[in-house]
C-alpha cells in the first residue's frame, strides 16, 4: 500500500518506515513533488494534523498521513503547545529552551507533556491517532548525543535522564511520536 506522509522530515520518514515495515510504501511530499508550505494554521494539534493531510489529498490526490506535535506545560496553560516550534522565533530550540526556563522560573510545578496526534486520510475516511509521554523540565539543560527541540530540558516519567541524553532507539520506545505512530501502524496492519 502507497500512502504519503506529509513530511520532508528525514528523522520522521525514517522512523515511520521502521516501524510500518514493508507492506507500506511511505512517500514524502518531496517525493510527490509538493514543495510549498502547507498551511497549519489551526489552534490545536488535531486541526493541523487534519489540515496537512486534507491539503495533500485535495491537490496532489494521494491519501496520506499527517502530524502535529508540541510540548504542553502544566504551569503555562499548556503553552507552547501548537506554537511549540516557533515559542521564542522561528524554530530556534536554543531560544525556545531560554524561553521555557524563564517563564518556569517562579513556578513549582514542572510537569509538561509532548503531545503528537496522526491525522490518517484513507479510503474517505479520516481517522485520528495520539501518543502522549509525561514528564518534567528540567532547571537546566541536559545534553546528550541526541535529540531535537526540547529534548534537553524533558525528563520522562520513571526516568532521570533528559530524552538528549538517551539512544534514540530508548526515546522511540517511550515517546510521544514514537506511541502515536505505532498506533497508526497497528490500525494499518489490520486492514
Ligand atoms: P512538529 O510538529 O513535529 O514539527 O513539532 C513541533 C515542535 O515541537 C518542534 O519544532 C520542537 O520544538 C517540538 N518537538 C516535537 N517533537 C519533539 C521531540 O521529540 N523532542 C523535543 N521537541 C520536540
Amino acid at each position: 500500500m502507497e500512502l504519503v506522509f506529509a513530511t520532508n522530515n528525514a528523522h520522521k520518514l525514517e522512523e515511520v518506515r521502521q516501524i510500518l515495515g514493508d507492506r507500506f510504501k511511505v512517500l514524502s511530499l518531496n517525493d510527490i513533488n509538493c514543495h510549498e508550505d502547507i498551511p497549519e494554521t489551526a489552534d490545536t494539534f488535531q486541526g493541523n494534523a487534519l489540515q496537512k493531510a486534507r491539503y495533500v489529498k485535495e491537490h496532489y490526490g494521494y491519501d496520506c498521513f499527517a502530524d502535529d506535535t508540541g510540548l504542553e506545560v502544566t504551569a503555562l496553560n499548556g503553552a507552547p503547545g501548537v506554537h511549540s516550534a516557533r515559542y521564542a522565533g522561528n524554530h530556534d530550540s536554543e531560544a525556545n529552551m531560554t524561553k521555557l526556563l524563564a517563564e518556569l522560573k517562579e513556578k513549582t510545578d514542572r510537569s509538561a507533556q509532548f503531545r503528537t496526534v496522526i491525522a490518517l486520510l484513507l479510503n474517505g475516511q479520516e481517522v485520528l491517532f495520539e501518543g502522549i509521554v509525561k514528564g518534567t523540565i528540567a532547571t537546566e539543560r541536559h545534553y546528550g548525543d541526541g535529540g531535537f527541540g526540547y529534548d534537553p530540558l524533558f525528563i520522562p516519567e520513571g526516568y532521570t535522564e533528559t530524552f538528549s541524553q538517551m539512544t534514540s532507539e530508548s526515546k522511540n520506545l517511550i515517546s510521544h511520536r514514537g506511541r502515536a505512530v505505532r498506533k497508526l501502524a497497528d490500525y494499518l496492519k489490520k486492514l
